[in-house]
């Protein structure tokens, strides 16, 4: 198939773009590697550096006459969102109209769009976990508010204009390539840290819970979203929550790191405990999340160690 990958320089963005690849698919990539890497790509893979916000993307996406869009570029950071709502908004919600604008207007049948959205920032801190699709939205900050504005756009460009989507709601994903410099990569940052025996710092008491998916589950999630009928919206994640001390130490004892944490007083807007309940997109396409937890973080710090920075 032909498909456009937005964001498919980044973390996840790059590993479905290997996948799509290797399964035969005519790929492209829309980036403005704001924190993608071409290194991320396969060498002989199109890459259009360009802002989703940008005018030429209607020509680039007219060009190319894709059949699927998955669109995973997006302004990334929680923080950066509450400092600074318009930023994320011009990303997450200008720059999406733009590219869903462009599928729109390309000649031909419009391509299905492929909405990465986030679980982790969606549902605010439900009392009943893991949460599943039918709680209401409830984002705790911009970032999250752009991400759902979008999920109410979606339907509406279906029903006037044609395209078709499905929208994924990803936990807390990790996994080789993710960037430590980041703020959303704790199993990235640990990693990095530990690896290089520089101190680690744990914000809070260490008992925020969150819901780690590995980057490989994830890619499968997303192509077996790309491939029905049905809208979702679909969490994926693994239904369990692991706390950032057990993350410590799973992660200190595979990176043979010695010292203790050093314990920051909590940051405003994180949140105590998301876990998100799959069984809605298991139901309807047949997905789980095949890696465990300690197979994922031993993949990843492998891989950490083998790419230093
Ligand atoms: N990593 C997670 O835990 C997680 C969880 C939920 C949802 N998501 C979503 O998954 C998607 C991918 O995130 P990621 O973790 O791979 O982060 P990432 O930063 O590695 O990937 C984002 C990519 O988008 C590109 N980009 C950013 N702004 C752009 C713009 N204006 N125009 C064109 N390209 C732009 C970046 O250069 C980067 O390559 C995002 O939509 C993110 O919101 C990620």
């Amino acid at each position: 198939m032909k498909s456009i990958v937005t964001g498919g320089a980044g973390f996840i963005g790059s590993h479905l773009v290997d996948r799509l690849i290797a399964s035969g698919d005519d790929v492209l990539v829309i980036d403005d590697l704001s924190s993608g890497k071409p290194a991320n790509l396969p060498q002989d893979v199109k890459l259009e550096e360009a802002d989703i916000g940008d005018d030429r993307i209607a020509n680039i996406v007219s060009a190319f006459q894709p059949e699927r869009v998955f669109h995973a570029a997006a302004q990334i950071s929680v923080s950066l969102s509450a400092r600074e709502p318009m930023t994320d908004a011009r990303t997450n919600v200008l720059g999406t109209l733009n590219v869903l604008d462009a599928i729109r207007n390309a000649l031909g049948e419009p391509a299905k769009f492929i909405f990465v959205s986030t679980g982790g920032a969606m549902y605010g801190e439900p009392e009943d976990l893991p949460a599943q699709e039918s709680l209401p939205a409830n984002p705790g900050s911009p970032y999250g508010a752009s991400k759902r504005t979008i999920e109410v756009y979606l339907p509406v460009y279906e029903r006037l204009f044609g395209v078709q989507h499905t929208t994924l709601r990803l936990a807390n994903v990790y996994g080789p390539r993710q960037d430590p410099h980041g703020e959303a990569g704790v199993v990235a940052i640990f990693s990095r840290a530990m690896l290089a025996d520089r101190e680690v710092k744990i914000f809070g008491d260490g008992n925020d819970e969150r819901d780690y998916v590995f980057v490989g589950d994830v890619v499968d999630a997303l192509l077996a979203g790309a491939a029905g009928e049905k809208t979702g919206p679909y969490n994926v994640g693994t239904g369990t929550g692991t706390n950032v001390n057990q993350l410590f130490n799973i992660l200190a004892e595979l990176s043979g790191y010695g010292r203790a944490a050093n314990y920051e007083p909590p940051r405003a807007g994180d949140i105590g405990k998301i876990s998100l309940d799959s069984s809605r997109l298991s139901r309807d396409t047949g997905w789980n999340p095949a890696t465990s937890l300690a197979d994922g973080l031993s993949t990843t710090v492998k891989w950490f160690r083998e790419n230093p920075a």
